[in-house]
């Protein structure tokens, strides 16, 4: 099938504000967003400029707005986004600073994930062998160990776009793995980054970072129970 790519281009050193490029590409429907993308890259231009790398929805480099909505090019299908002589759109994702084409600085964004410690803290001294855990402990803190920091969830947050100081959607969940691991001792430390006035209680439940996530993290779910967890002050 015949389609057409709309992706909105910035070249920082020749544009004074974003514009739209289209360009036509012959695709299978089973072909993904990104292989079309590298397409235009590798045959028609090559200053187009995007993050990917593993192409397997494991890295989180290459999240983007595609047709209005927080996706993973690598891990969205042509036969779900368009059909034969349709168009597509690619943006770069909102609330961080367009580098060029669809990069954006992922700083801020990072510097929120170190905010909350993802680490693993205990200064006891491990037992002989190792620390363990029971399946129903590990199953709590289980679904939050799936996410890959591809910033689909912050950057699809209302609030993060209004105020990017919120710490955001992607930073609570990588919380949520540590406050709610029985094996850490840096609950309270966390707990306290989250009750900042840049931390949990800036979501309203707007519930877009739970469609955004490539890894179907339940992300409100989890900041739901973040924010008990600070309100009782125990996970
Ligand atoms: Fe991406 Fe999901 Fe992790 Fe958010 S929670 S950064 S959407 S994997
Ligand atoms: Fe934003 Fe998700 Fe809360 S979209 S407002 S972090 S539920
Ligand atoms: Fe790695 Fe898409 S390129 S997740």
């Amino acid at each position: 099938m015949k389609i057409n790519v709309k992706i909105l281009r910035f070249d920082p050193e020749k544009d004074r504000r974003q514009h739209w490029e289209t360009y036509q590409v012959e695709a299978s429907p089973g072909d993904r967003v990104l292989d079309v993308i590298n397409h235009v890259k590798w045959y028609i231009d090559p200053s187009l400029t995007f993050r990917r790398s593993c192409a397997h929805g494991i890295c989180g480099s290459d999240a983007m707005l595609i047709n209005g909505r927080n996706r993973l090019a690598c891990k969205t299908l042509l036969q779900d986004v368009v059909k034969d002589g349709g168009t597509i759109t690619a943006e770069p994702i909102r609330g961080l600073k367009v580098e060029k084409d669809l990069l954006v600085d992922m700083e801020p964004f990072f510097d929120a994930y170190r905010s909350i410690m993802p680490y693993f803290i205990n200064d006891n001294p491990p037992p002989a062998g190792e620390r363990l855990q029971s399946p129903e402990d590990a199953e709590r803190m289980d679904q939050g160990s799936n996410c890959i920091l591809c910033a689909c969830c912050t950057t699809s947050c209302p609030i993060f776009w209004v105020n990017g100081s919120y710490i955001g959607p992607a930073a609570i969940v990588q919380a949520h793995r540590f406050i709610f691991d029985t094996r850490d001792a840096a609950t309270q430390q966390r707990l306290n980054v989250m009750n900042q006035n840049t931390g949990v209680w800036r979501c309203r439940t707007a519930y877009n970072c739970t469609d955004a996530c490539p890894r179907d993290i339940p992300v409100t779910q989890l900041i739901e129970e973040v924010k008990r967890a600070v309100m009782y002050q125990q996970a």
